[in-house]
């Protein structure tokens, strides 16, 4: 394999992507960025502060005067807030909507696109998002788009939800609900909407596996670095 190597992983809410960069990373023993995390971080301030994150005048200074850290601690990514560690506050609902609609600012996004090219500047990584692709690393090495059915999508949300009895009184088809909601406003949105790269491969785990996935992504990568 190459000495730096840069993955892009996109696509929409719940299709698996952070489990299968994570372990495409810990195969490649290479670092894992999720760049959610970050936008989640913006929505938590947003939120904390009492701001509509489509209040762009808002959101803009309020951005201008945040900071974004990203640190690893055993492997685990950890994200700090303006110097707080906020890792363990940003999975709820109400946080990923608010990432959701925050990513519309194009303020934020440059910002926290910034960063994550600073990050991938001078090291190999799988990165995780939604336009890593297009706009984050248009010349990653390998780009992948992966994504599954609404329905599939939300069922897997229910499990973990059910898992981790968080589901706080919410169906399947509030969940199909709040699912198309956020990739109506991922794929919408002015500033980097969400949508596969023309020279990304489209990986549709609706029928597959997290480990087939990833098996899959992974003979593909190793194909080429060694072919
Ligand atoms: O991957 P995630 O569910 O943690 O992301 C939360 C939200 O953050 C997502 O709905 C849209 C936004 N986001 C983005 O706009 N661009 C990224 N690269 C990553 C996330």
């Amino acid at each position: 394999m190459r000495n730096k190597i840069n993955i892009a992983i996109d696509g929409p809410a719940g299709a698996g992507k952070s489990t299968i960069a994570k372990a495409i990373a810990r195969e490649l023993g290479i670092a894992y960025l999720d760049t959610g995390a970050m936008y989640r971080a913006c929505g938590l301030k947003a939120l904390n502060l009492g701001i509509d994150c489509f209040d762009a005048e808002q959101i803009t200074q309020m951005i201008q005067d945040t900071s974004i850290d990203i640190t690893y601690e055993g492997g685990v990514q950890k994200v700090w807030l303006d110097g707080t560690d906020v890792t363990s506050l940003i999975r709820t609902q109400e946080v990923s909507k608010a990432a959701s609609d925050i990513g519309t600012n194009a303020n934020v996004r440059k910002k926290l696109v910034h960063l994550q090219q600073t990050i991938a500047a001078d090291k190999s990584v799988v990165m995780d998002g939604r336009d890593i692709a297009m706009y984050v690393l248009p010349n990653a090495d390998f780009k992948f788009y992966v994504t599954a059915s609404v329905e599939e999508r939300a069922k897997r949300r229910y499990k973990d939800l059910y898992e981790s009895n968080t589901l706080n009184g919410r169906s399947m088809d509030d969940l199909i609900v709040e699912i198309a909601a956020r990739d109506y406003v991922d794929m919408n949105r002015e500033a980097a909407p969400l949508r596969p790269a023309d020279d990304a491969e489209i990986v549709d785990t609706s029928c597959l596996t997290a480990d087939e996935a990833v098996e899959y992504i992974l003979t593909k990568i190793m194909d080429k670095e060694e072919g």
